[in-house]
């Protein structure tokens, strides 16, 4: 037995891009042709290329890639340029009054910015934080609900220089303390709160809690009002958003920089518990942000496209803040969460406004599924055109939902393959041009050189799982983890020599050259000498109709190696007793029918619902502790649905 992790999942459903798709689409097949063979001839080349074309220069570029300081690589070094200038200022001219963010609170209200709207509260605020001292290269950590200010903030610190460092609002004080601390911030942003699930947030009171047990290097808080909820101001360090920008000027003149001047810092979790800075840079993360807007979201001036990510995970940020506003689009931004009034409200959404290009997280789709197919059909959705999907592998019983009940059987789906780390979509279908398969995120896009290895660094045949990399540095990664540079480099670059990328994801590839993501490397299971893919089980699980969502981990097993635990939650109400007993065993038979009787889950355990982070990410590390019986010491408080946790221990 060869050290490959198996695959078992088997695909065969295909859609090749429709033809009235093709006709308009901005990448048609001779175009990507031509971008993949530029690509191979000449790869320093096709990134320069891109660069003079997609991004406005102050001061041109004539270095392309810098890798004499490996595994640190640089983009266009010499050039000159701001980010905030291209996202708003290149489109006065032509689009000024265009909306650009069209924003709708929880409760119904909303606010739409044309471009010269956003160019006037961008500079309002720029000149704001300017006049409080921040200058180029300070930190300021932003903690916003997702309302239009947000991404006004995360602008407003591009156009000034300064690193933002966004941290998603349902964090908790301490988890908020940690990132403030570790980013050195001077400045943060805040609203007095915001509303989800129809109850309000008390942002700030995080915010005042964080700042008492910090290391005290905040001097100012600027407050946005929003919930109208009370909140302490204290004199000298907290200022409200409207007198602070009351009396400053529209025009703010942008901070030219450096193209690798670092525009932001996003943290993630990595192996360990403690959240790394991942730090990008200006030039190259907007390249790719402007590109992939325009091939795998193929955005067009007609378009209105939604991204429902909070502007506190990396999706927020490069297809909210920074990829559709680059390319001049207009976009929603939505405050709340789906299922208020109803598991409806997207769909309302999207029929309201005109929704033509929709991007969301196969859990998401995977929660609607959930609530009916009677919902999506109660409103017109007929103006989609694209979907798209981001965030885990996408089970292929969810994407022919998704495909049927909301795209109408018309729109082709873009399940898009990337990390925080990469910063921008990395392996993607190109709409127009890709045959796509449910459950696969298909090809590497051009200029993009994607891989599966194995430990020698070896690229593995057909239907082979392994390691997935990246075999050249590409304009949109990440330039280093903030203060922690040899967390970056032993993350990253630890083995073939610091050549390769190592994304930490295991994947494989079926024999039309698709990818497979089969999940991150440390949720490979080794049953009896056989490496199992995680999401291969639950995609099994998730196939029989009983099931709406599962979540598969290892537990040590004397002999096996690892055994297989099964968290399942069930579209009907949580068995118990003998009912629980004979679904246990239907299901046994059905993954034992499905992939084999290797994969056979050993214990399979019924909740309401799984341990999830506000991003929707399931949590394993916490659910692997559930199967081995250990007692749960970290912290479980930015937990969506802490009272599950109970039910998967067997306590409830
Ligand atoms: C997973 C989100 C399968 C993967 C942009 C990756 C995916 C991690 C997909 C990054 C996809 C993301 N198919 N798996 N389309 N997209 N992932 O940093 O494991 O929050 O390494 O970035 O999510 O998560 P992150």
């Amino acid at each position: 037995m060869s050290d490959n992790i198996e695959s078992a999942l088997h695909e065969d459903r295909h859609f090749p891009p429709p033809d009235d798709f093709v006709a308009k689409a901005r990448l048609k097949p001779a175009d990507a042709e031509a971008l993949y063979k530029k690509a191979d001839e000449d790869y320093e080349g096709f990134w320069c290329d891109l660069a003079r074309e997609k991004i406005s220069w102050k001061k041109e570029f004539s270095v392309g890639l810098d890798d004499s300081r490996a595994p640190h690589f640089a983009w266009f070094t010499d050039g000159v340029m701001n980010v905030s200038y291209n996202c708003i200022d290149r489109h006065l001219e032509q689009r000024g009054d265009k909306p650009a963010i069209i924003f709708e609170g929880e409760s119904g209200d909303t606010r739409t910015y044309t471009y010269r709207d956003l160019y006037n509260e961008v500079g309002k605020l720029g000149n704001a934080l300017r006049s409080m001292g921040v200058q180029k290269g300070d930190r300021v950590v932003i903690y916003m609900p997702m309302i239009a200010e947000a991404v006004i903030a995360m602008q407003a610190c591009a156009r000034i220089g300064a690193i933002h460092s966004v941290v998603f609002g349902g964090f908790s004080a301490d988890a908020l303390r940690d990132r403030l601390d570790n980013s050195g911030a001077k400045v943060m942003i805040t609203a007095d709160g915001g509303t989800r699930g129809g109850r309000v947030v008390s942002l700030k009171k995080n915010v005042d809690k964080a700042l008492d047990i910090s290391e005290g290097l905040v001097e100012k808080v600027i407050v946005c009002k929003r919930a109208g909820n009370d909140v302490d101001m204290k004199d000298d360090r907290d200022v409200w958003w409207h007198i602070a920008t009351a009396e400053e000027s529209n025009d703010c003149e942008p901070e030219w920089v450096e193209a690798e001047h670092p525009l932001f810092l996003l943290y993630t979790s990595g192996s360990t518990g403690k959240p790394k800075g991942i730090q990008h840079a200006s030039a190259g993360y907007l390249l790719n942000a402007v590109i992939t807007s325009e091939w795998v979201f193929d955005l067009h001036d007609d378009d209105i496209f939604w991204c429902t990510a909070d502007v506190g995970w990396i999706t927020g940020h490069t297809y909210v803040t920074y990829g559709p506003l680059s390319v001049g689009a207009t976009q929603i931004v939505y405050e709340g969460v789906p299922t208020v009034p109803d598991a409806g409200r997207w769909w309302q959404m999207c029929q309201d406004h005109g929704v033509t290009v929709f991007y969301t997280a196969p859990t998401a789709i995977r929660a609607l599924m959930k609530a009916g197919d009677e919902l999506p059909s109660q409103y017109d959705l007929s103006k989609l055109r694209l979907l798209g999907t981001v965030g885990e592998p996408i089970n292929p019983e969810a994407w022919m939902w998704y495909h049927e009940k909301i795209g109408g059987e018309r729109c082709p789906i873009v399940d898009t393959w990337w990390q925080t780390e990469t910063g921008a979509n990395m392996i993607a279908p190109l709409p127009a041009v890709t045959t796509t398969t449910p459950g696969s995120c298909t090809r590497p896009l051009p200029g993009i050189i994607a891989d599966v290895v194995n430990e020698e660094g070896e690229s593995l045949g057909p239907d082979q799982g392994g390691l997935l990399v990246i075999k050249k540095p590409w304009p949109s990664m990440l330039r280093t983890v903030w203060q922690d540079d040899k967390r970056y480099k032993s993350t990253y670059w630890p083995k073939f020599d610091g050549k390769y990328y190592l994304a930490g994801d295991s994947a494989r590839r079926d024999p039309d050259g698709n990818f497979w993501i089969m999940g991150r490397i440390d949720d490979v299971l080794n049953v009896s000498g056989h490496r199992l893919g995680t999401m291969e089980i639950e995609s099994a699980l998730v196939a029989h109709e009983a099931v709406a969502e599962a979540a598969v981990v290892g537990r040590p097993h004397d002999v096996k190696g690892e055994s297989i635990v099964a968290f399942v939650i069930l579209k009907s109400d949580r068995p118990t007793g003998a009912e629980a007993d004979e679904m246990v065993k239907t299901l046994r038979n059905w993954v034992s029918d499905h992939i084999g009787p290797i994969a056979k889950p050993d214990d399979i355990r019924f909740a309401d619902g799984l341990p999830k982070t506000r991003s929707g990410k399931i949590m394993r590390r916490l659910l692997r502790s559930i199967a081995k019986g250990e007692e749960i010491t970290s912290d479980i408080s930015t937990l969506e649905n802490e009272g599950v946790v109970a039910q998967l221990q067997g306590k409830a």
